[in-house]
């Protein structure tokens, strides 16, 4: 499926100060969530709605309400900072977790935890704010396809191209959105221009 760039004033205005090293974590935590608000609501722009007729105080009229069972599945830790926003926005979303961690070296994934509820049916989202090699969205996708996922959306905040072109060819299915196609990835597998580590910012760590 094709990518999908969130291109909006505000989602490019947040982008600018995530970037930038002089944002501190509570400020950097901040953004991150309305941001991914952003995201998600072009993330989800396709869940499933049904017809409803309503009573207004002064007469009936069709509406539409949600009709498919939201799941969103953060990829730990940077992935925890876009949960709150899912949350807020989708109050009887079922949350599933997976922790992944690349290693300093060979920026190779290794998973070290995984709750993930059934996740047939749902319109699911995977929570990663960082898509460079893409071996761990890769890793989190198959998981939740073991769970039963069928309908999947990869909301990144920053990609890099080698890790769309990676996700893409493991998993040709799943939608991917984010807020900024970066230019390529570093010799560390960091993202260029990116915006460092996105745990160690949202968090506070070295
Ligand atoms: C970061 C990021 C992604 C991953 C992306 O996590 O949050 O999960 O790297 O890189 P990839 O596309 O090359 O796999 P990290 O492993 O640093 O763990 P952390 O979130 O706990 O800091
Ligand atoms: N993980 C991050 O947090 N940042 C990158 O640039 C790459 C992986």
């Amino acid at each position: 499926m094709p990518l999908q760039v969130l291109d909006h004033p505000l989602a490019a205005h947040l982008l600018a100060h995530l970037r930038d090293k002089s944002t501190n974590p509570e400020q950097f935590r901040s953004m991150t969530e309305t941001l991914t608000t952003l995201l998600v609501l072009q993330a989800t722009y396709n869940i499933r709605t049904r017809e409803v007729m309503v009573e207004t105080p002064l007469k009936t009229t069709p509406g539409k309400v949600l009709d498919q069972p939201l799941a969103a599945v953060p990829v730990l830790r940077a992935g925890l900072g876009m949960l709150q926003s899912v949350v807020r926005l989708f109050p009887d979303v079922a949350v599933g977790y997976i922790g992944l961690e690349r290693h300093e070296d060979t920026a190779i994934a290794r998973s070290y935890y995984s709750k993930l509820p059934n996740l047939a049916g749902r319109y699911n989202l995977c929570l990663d704010p960082m898509l460079a090699t893409g071996g761990s969205a890769a890793q989190a996708i198959s998981l939740m396809k073991t769970h039963g996922a069928t309908q999947i959306t990869m909301v990144s905040v920053v990609a890099a191209p080698e890790g769309v072109a990676f996700l893409q060819n493991a998993h040709p299915d799943i939608q991917i959105i984010t807020a900024a196609l970066d230019d390529g990835l570093n010799a560390k597998k960091y993202i260029l221009p990116g915006l460092g580590d996105f745990g160690d910012r949202l968090y506070g760590t070295p």
